[in-house]
């Protein structure tokens, strides 16, 4: 079955996932294709249904800058631009693009002026958000101005009968409140596409997909209970059964009781087949006496690998092996030069070994954002713990003991995060959160517990929210719920006599602190 696309054609805006993430939401599939990746008969093959025109950083005053392909405008296919991408429309199709010094960003006001299919159901004032230097100052043939703003008197322009459209603002963002129902308007009644994109859908080709792949040969997964290799296990035990092998490595890093509830949901409840090594020793034993931050990466990540490929060889080793890959791990972007970045980010989440082992990777999830792996979770029947849950890393508790590790310490932070995020889920914050932990500081001071005088450790907590990681805010708690949290903490961990709250902010902080 092949759906319905639409393309979306990068320019390097840094915001050109989340057009995608709109127009998936809304059941249509899209890919993100770099501008200058379409050729060699690229568009005959993708065969879009409608194509939307990132923004980007460039001005198309400047030499050489990027461009669409004229088949783009030519195909008969809805276009839609946003910014960058209007200007772009604009100074293809005949019209001009002033160069401005000062920029527009931010919250603006846009009237409707002339009404069109790509304003259904919008009021005639809407807020939109704004980030532009450049603006169009003469529309193209057969193009009539749909909306304007103060600052931008092209804000929206349509040509009706080609289906050509192009906004100034960023319908992506959720500043725009009314930008997802724009983006619905485009795809869904301008391009009049159904929104064939389900997860059940998914489901069953990705199945069909694994099975083609794989024939009879054997898989084996590294499972870490964490949502992107739970659902790559179940997917795949659906649908190859016992080729597939999954190894749970405990690194005695993980959180409280992690290893048993990942051991029986896996093995007892889905009936996959499941190494479980119990490696805490191993791993402790390691680090001992390391405190540097990269050192610790390398030991667990090397570890990891070494105990990995021994298992693997000990089930009689394995053709293939499955990782939980995203589509924003795979996306190639638009550098700030307007050339696609070399590198694709392969995140290989056991790293180096397919080549080690000579597999080849089978990697089911390639195509989907965080959301929809939770979504098709769900589609699975995978139990919510699970599926909602916080990601975590895989070096685990080592990278959240600032210093050196000891097993005192280790038991110490996995008593501690357990209260905190038990309250959490009880203050009814754990799905606002994209990711909350305790981090154990190498800090004593001194406190006073009923008569005593004690001298302990310092706990820090963490919260944030976030939509890929890569930016991050801290969650602003509430204070009674932080100071319940503290209270607990000090009362039932022996070893915490002071709890704090990080407020920093990604960039310039790191979610973790190592
Ligand atoms: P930072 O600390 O870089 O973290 O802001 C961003 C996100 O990535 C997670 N993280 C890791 N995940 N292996 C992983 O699988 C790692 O080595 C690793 N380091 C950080 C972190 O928990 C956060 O969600």
């Amino acid at each position: 079955m092949k759906h319905q696309h639409v393309l979306i054609v990068d320019f390097g805006s840094q915001v050109t996932q989340l057009i995608a993430r709109r127009v998936r939401e809304s059941g249509v599939y899209c890919e993100v294709h770099p501008y200058n990746r379409l050729g060699g008969g690229f568009l005959d093959r993708f065969d879009p249904r409608a194509i939307i025109l990132s923004g980007g950083p460039s001005s198309v005053h400047w030499d050489d800058s990027p461009r669409a392909p004229q088949e783009v405008f030519d195909r008969g296919v809805p276009v839609l631009g946003i910014c960058y991408g209007e200007q772009v429309i604009c100074a293809q199709l005949g019209g001009a693009v002033e160069s401005s010094e000062s920029r527009e960003f931010g919250r603006a006001e846009i009237e409707i002026v002339k009404e069109s299919p790509l304003f259904a159901g919008l009021a005639a004032h809407e807020t939109v958000w704004m980030s532009h230097g450049d603006r169009v100052e003469a529309l193209p043939e057969g193009f009539a101005v749909i909306a304007r703003s103060e600052g931008a008197p092209f804000a929206a322009i349509a040509d009706e009968r080609r289906k050509i459209y192009g906004v100034q603002f960023h319908p992506e963002v959720v500043h725009t409140p009314c930008g997802a129902r724009i983006l619905r308007n485009f795809t869904h009644q301008i391009a009049g596409l159904c929104g064939d994109w389900s997860m059940a859908a998914f489901r069953e080709e990705e199945i069909a997909k694994i099975r083609a792949q794989v024939g009879t040969g054997k898989v084996i997964c590294g499972l870490s209970g964490g949502v992107d290799s739970s659902v790559v296990a179940v997917l795949l035990h659906e649908a190859i059964g016992d080729q597939l092998t999954c190894v749970f490595v405990d690194t005695g890093l993980m959180r409280l009781n992690e290893a048993d509830e990942v051991v029986s949901l896996f093995r007892d409840h889905y009936n996959i087949p499941l190494v479980s090594v119990d490696a805490g020793d191993e791993f402790l034993g390691a680090l001992d006496g390391v405190s540097d931050p990269e050192k610790k990466r390398k030991i667990i990540g090397g570890l990891f690998i070494d105990i990995f490929e021994r298992e693997a060889k000990a089930v009689g080793g394995a053709d293939f092996l499955a990782q939980g890959t995203l589509y924003p791990d795979v996306i190639e972007s638009v550098s700030f030069d307007g050339g696609p970045s070399v590198t694709i980010k392969s995140h290989h989440n056991v790293g180096g070994l397919p080549e080690r082992m000579n597999m080849q990777l089978v990697e089911p999830l390639r195509e989907l954002f965080k959301d929809e792996v939770r979504a098709l979770g769900r589609e699975l029947g995978l139990d919510e713990r699970f599926v909602a849950r916080h990601p975590f890393p895989g070096p685990g508790l080592a990278i959240r003991i600032p210093g050196t590790i000891t097993p005192e310490r280790v038991a110490i932070l996995q008593k501690a995060d357990a209260i905190y995020l038990d309250e959490i889920k009880k203050a009814g914050l754990y799905d606002d959160i994209w990711q909350a932990f305790a981090v154990l500081l190498p800090v004593r001071t001194v406190g006073v517990m009923g008569d005593e005088r004690t001298y302990d450790h310092v706990l820090a907590l963490r919260a944030v929210t976030s939509t890929d990681g890569m930016t991050a805010d801290y969650y602003p708690f509430d204070h009674k719920v932080l100071g319940r949290i503290s209270t607990r903490i000090i009362n039932e961990v022996r070893g915490v006599n002071r709890v704090i709250y990080d407020v920093t902010s990604k960039p310039p902080g790191t979610i973790e602190w190592e």
